[in-house]
Parts: structure tokens; C-alpha cells; sequence
């Protein structure tokens, strides 16, 4: 049995993400409670609030306030070739696919800082893919989106990005794509010229494009079930069929009431192909 203070943290944190929704329409209701959780007590700490419902008090009450509480309401980790073997699969298993078509749109879902736009943009020039294809980056964290579309990562982070590219099959050396200056990597630009990044939210918004890859890693993690239902569905209401589909190593369709739209493509990396639809 919950104990009391367990009972009203619950009943402190659904009425902070009411007002959250209620006041600036972002919609983390159906997140996941235990990570939202864990995330709120390092908010809490870090602006010195005993409860969620100071914090709440402050949302309602201080107008710039909304914006310094979001890194913590979303994760933003993310890496450059991020899991190489699911990047490795894509050249080998996906790609294959995907050049039997004349254009190709590519949705980022969750995109973050870009690591993972750049690592696909990287991956479809190195297949003679790049010319045909334009990429969706797309996320709810506008300054996340901001440095995605900047491209510049701290060089301390380069030595792992080299790795995981060389790992994922690279068939060029990762320093051929960026300059380095000031301790910092500055990413080609001409790796997002076929990028429209957009503020997009899997909760609320509407399927925007016909696709015929999807990777959205590392995000539905964080939701709750039916969260989670209503973003596959957008995949899938976005994919051909034939389309793929790509998730975080510790996601799956397996529970998703839209699971009988895909079937496994290849299971270790959780990609998964449409098969439902003419
Ligand atoms: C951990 S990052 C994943 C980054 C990248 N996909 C990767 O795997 O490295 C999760 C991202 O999901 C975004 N996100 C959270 N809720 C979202 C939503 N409702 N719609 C779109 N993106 C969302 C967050 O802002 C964050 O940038």
C-alpha cells in the first residue's frame, strides 16, 4: 500500500502536470510517472522548491519560469551513432530497401540535439542515398532543436562519435564531416540541407508527411502506454508499406495495440518493417 506522502506526491505531480497543460499546452500527462518523478526531484533541487507544488506555484506565477523547467521534464541525452549496431543494420538490411525508390523521406522522431540526424545524414551519403532523400527532425524542445540545427558538439565527445561511426560500418573517416575550432566539432552544413527540423509533438500533433523510414529512439520510453500507442500509430499512419521503422534498444512493439501493422525486421535492433495497408 502507497503511503501518504507517496499518495500526495502523486496527487502534487498530475496537479503540476495539469498546470503545465492548462497554461502552456505542453502535455506531459501520460508520461511515464516514475521518470517524470526522479527528474522533478533534481528540478526540485536545483531550484530549491520543498514540493512539486512550489514548483507548480512558480509555473503559474513567474512567466520565464515554464522554460528552465523543461531539460528537466525531458531527457536529452542522445550520441552520434548511438548503438552502432542498429546503425550497422540499417546500411546492411534497410538501405538495400530503400534504394529501390526514385525519393525517400526520412522521419526523426525525438531528434534531441541532432546527434542522431547528423549519424543518419552520414549514413545516407555515405550510400548514395543523400541526394534523393529529404530528412523530418523533429522534437518538443525548441532549444534542443536549435542546437540540432547548429551542429556543434564539444570535441571532448568526438573520440566516442568516431568510434560508434567506424563501429556502424562508416566508410569515411568521421573528420571528413565536421571542422574542428575552439574545442568544439562544427558539422558540415551541407549535412542538413535536406532537413526541415520542426517543432512536433507525438502527443498532440498530426502525421505531416508520406515516409518511408521512421527512427524514433530513445523517446517512447518515457511515455505511458497509450502514449506510447498513439506515437506508433503516427509512425505507422506516416510509413508506405514497406516502410520502416526504427526504436531504442529497450523499446518495442510488442505491447502496442498497433503491433499488427509491422512485422520484425530485424528483432535485435528493433526495426520493424509496415506490412499492414495496400
Ligand atoms: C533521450 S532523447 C533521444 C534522442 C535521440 N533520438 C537518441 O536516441 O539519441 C529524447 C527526446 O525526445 C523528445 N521528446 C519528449 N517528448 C516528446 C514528444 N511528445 N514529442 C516529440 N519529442 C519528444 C525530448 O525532448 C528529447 O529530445
Amino acid at each position: 500500500m502507497k503511503s501518504d506522502v507517496a499518495i500526495t506526491e502523486d496527487l502534487e505531480l498530475q496537479l503540476l502536470l495539469d498546470a503545465i497543460y492548462r497554461k502552456y499546452h505542453y502535455d506531459f500527462r501520460e508520461y511515464s510517472p516514475a521518470s517524470l518523478k526522479r527528474r522533478l526531484t533534481q528540478a526540485r533541487t536545483n531550484f530549491a522548491c520543498e514540493s512539486l507544488s512550489q514548483l507548480q506555484h512558480r509555473v503559474l506565477h513567474e512567466p520565464g519560469f515554464l522554460p528552465q523547467l523543461l531539460p528537466f521534464l525531458t531527457v536529452q541525452v542522445s550520441e552520434m551513432f548511438r548503438d552502432p549496431s542498429y546503425f550497422l543494420s540499417l546500411r546492411r538490411q534497410v538501405i538495400p530497401h530503400l534504394m529501390t525508390y526514385p525519393s525517400l523521406k526520412v522521419w526523426v522522431a525525438g531528434c534531441s540535439t541532432g546527434e542522431e540526424l547528423y549519424s543518419l545524414a552520414i549514413l545516407f551519403r555515405e550510400e548514395g542515398l543523400e541526394n534523393r532523400t529529404i530528412f523530418y527532425a523533429t522534437d518538443i524542445n525548441t532549444d534542443a532543436l536549435a542546437r540540432a540545427e547548429a551542429g556543434v558538439y564539444e570535441q571532448d565527445r568526438i573520440a566516442l562519435f568516431t568510434e560508434n561511426h567506424r563501429r556502424s560500418g562508416g566508410k569515411s573517416s568521421l573528420s571528413d564531416y565536421y571542422t574542428a575550432a575552439y574545442g568544439r566539432a562544427v558539422f558540415d552544413k551541407s549535412l542538413r540541407a535536406r532537413t526541415v527540423f520542426s517543432d512536433h509533438s507525438l502527443v498532440s500533433d498530426a502525421v505531416f508527411a508520406e515516409t518511408q523510414l521512421v527512427s524514433c529512439r530513445n523517446v517512447l520510453i518515457y511515455f505511458k502506454r497509450e502514449l506510447q500507442d498513439r506515437a506508433i500509430g503516427l509512425f505507422s499512419d506516416s510509413l508506405v508499406r514497406k516502410g520502416f521503422l526504427g526504436l531504442g534498444s529497450k523499446e518495442s512493439l510488442r505491447f502496442s495495440s498497433r503491433a499488427s501493422d509491422f512485422t520484425e525486421f530485424d528483432r535485435e535492433e528493433r526495426i520493424y518493417q509496415k506490412t499492414a495497408g495496400l
